[in-house]
């Protein structure tokens, strides 16, 4: 498994070196979604929400030839009409790009197959992580290039169905972005590539946080009166919110949608030390739990985590991931050396001794370059995946959740091999979600010492 974590990271590297131009990378050949640099490319949305509706604008913005968004998918009709009305009014100058009709609109669990088999070479999917793994593999089976937003999955089970999309991601010649947009950040880059070259020594300790305040919140009252509105304005008789649809529409607060904000926010400052370390931890012990956050609509997932995880080389990281409001707030990762200290996220380093560096590299906004990046990857068929080293930074989220809601020590490779899923056993608007509240609306919450992560945890 480290294998092919390497080899991506190293194929992904060297994509980003041509993009540069300092290198050139060997071509896959074998059947692919390829479109010649002049081609337009026929783009797809999957999630229609907040990052969709941006990642659909930068796909459409790119420098690097014609491109057109054609059909768009959302578990809700009212997102996804929203989502093309902000796209119409930002390409409102450039109304080709903006191709969804009334037809290649589509709602509702199966959304998804029907954009992916409207003829799109490319699809962007911005669901609720939990949808992640599902989503891909259909994309990988149906041949198309696939750019999907961090995490990846909220499960291992859902890390095992991606990884194996991944593989066959490969074989078809795919390109696959995922939104870590860090590695297309170009201090980062610098910054991350010096520290591998030994600038701050042998590195013996890194620390990571997302510590922040809590961000949105969907009230099931709000979205009752809603739905209660709209169904008068079209005239049709008033149905409840059933608890799907609620969770559906809140569901960064349920661990089968979101899989906790370790996992959809601090990812990003996992992944970034998993970068430097070019690997994943093998193990993780920490603590947790939700102390301050506990209204009604705050669902199943704790407030704060503190993880210790363990690489293989036996160097450690330290971790912490809080949503609670008038504390201490930082985004940020540090990685602790031999020869003196960087600060990842600032772009600096203090070395023993007295000696400082800090980054002048510059560049485009991440969020745009990852695009970039990967519609020349798809114009000029370089091999590109981010699948793999996306999935292991959402299993190191992953572990540092099973971690702190067992309050065991949890090891990477029986996780991964015996984790279970979490998903629904049906999806549709009626069926029983797999954590519902009692008789006060409030949902179980993890118990460590209590709680089973996997199969088989001592
Ligand atoms: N890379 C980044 O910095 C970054 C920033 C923000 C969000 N994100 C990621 O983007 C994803 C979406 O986040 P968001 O902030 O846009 O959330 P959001 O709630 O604004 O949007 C999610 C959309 O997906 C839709 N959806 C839910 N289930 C679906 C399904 N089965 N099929 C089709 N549509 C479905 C929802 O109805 C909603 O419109 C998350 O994974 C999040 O982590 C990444």
């Amino acid at each position: 498994m480290m294998e092919s974590f390497n080899q991506s990271r190293r194929g992904v590297l060297k994509a980003s070196a041509m993009i540069a131009g300092t290198a050139m990378v060997n071509s896959f050949i074998a059947q692919s979604a390829h479109a010649a640099s002049g081609d337009t490319i026929k783009v797809g949305l999957i999630g229609c929400g907040g990052r969709g509706t941006a990642a659909a604008g930068q796909a459409l913005s790119t420098d690097q030839g014609p491109i057109e968004l054609v059909a768009v998918a959302d578990a809700f009709e009212d997102n996804a009409r929203s989502a093309l009305g902000a796209l119409k009014a930002k390409f409102k100058d450039s109304p080709d790009k903006v191709k969804v009709t009334d037809e290649t609109i589509f709602s509702g669990f199966d959304a998804y197959k029907r954009v992916i088999d409207s003829g799109i070479d490319m699809v962007v999917i911005a669901t609720p992580p939990g949808f992640r793994p599902i989503h891909f593999e259909y994309a990988v089976e149906k041949g198309k290039n696939i750019f999907a937003e961090k995490p990846v999955a909220t499960d291992a089970a859902g890390i095992r169905r991606f990884l194996a999309a991944a593989i066959e991601a490969k074989k078809k010649n795919l390109k696959v972005g995922i939104g870590l947009q860090r590695h297309h950040q170009a201090p980062y880059i610098d910054t991350v590539k010096r520290i591998q070259d030994g600038a701050i020594g042998d590195l013996i300790l890194m620390r990571a946080y997302w510590n922040g305040t809590r961000p949105w919140v969907r009230q099931r009252a709000s979205l009752m009166e809603r739905k209660e509105a709209a169904a008068r304005k079209a005239g049709k008789p008033v149905e409840p919110l059933t608890e799907m649809e609620y969770q559906m529409r809140n569901w960064y607060y349920f661990n089968w949608l979101c899989g906790d904000h370790i996992n959809e926010q601090h990812i990003h400052n996992l992944d970034v030390i998993n970068w430097v370390k070019n690997g994943h931890p093998v193990e993780a012990q920490g603590v947790g739990g939700k102390q301050v956050d506990t209204g009604i609509d705050s669902g199943e997932i704790y407030d704060h985590h503190m993880v210790e995880y363990t690489y293989a080389d036996g160097t450690k990281l330290l971790s912490e991931c809080r949503h609670q409001q008038k504390c201490w707030n930082s985004v940020t990762e540090y990685a602790h050396g031999t020869k003196g200290t960087a600060d990842i996220s600032g772009h600096r380093f203090d070395l023993i001794g007295g000696g400082k560096w800090k980054s002048d590299a510059k560049g485009k906004d991440p969020y745009q370059q990852e695009h970039d990046d990967l519609q020349h990857a798809i114009r000029n068929d370089i091999a590109y995946s981010e699948a793999e080293y996306g999935a292991h930074s959402t299993m190191t989220s992953i572990l540092g959740r099973m971690a702190t809601y067992s309050g065991k020590i949890c090891r990477w490779d029986d996780a991964l091999k015996n984790g279970p899923s979490l998903m629904p056993a049906e999806f549709s608007f009626d069926a029983k979600p797999p954590t519902v509240p009692d008789e006060n609306g409030k949902y179980p919450i993890p118990m460590p010492g209590n709680y089973v992560a996997y199969a088989g945890q001592k």
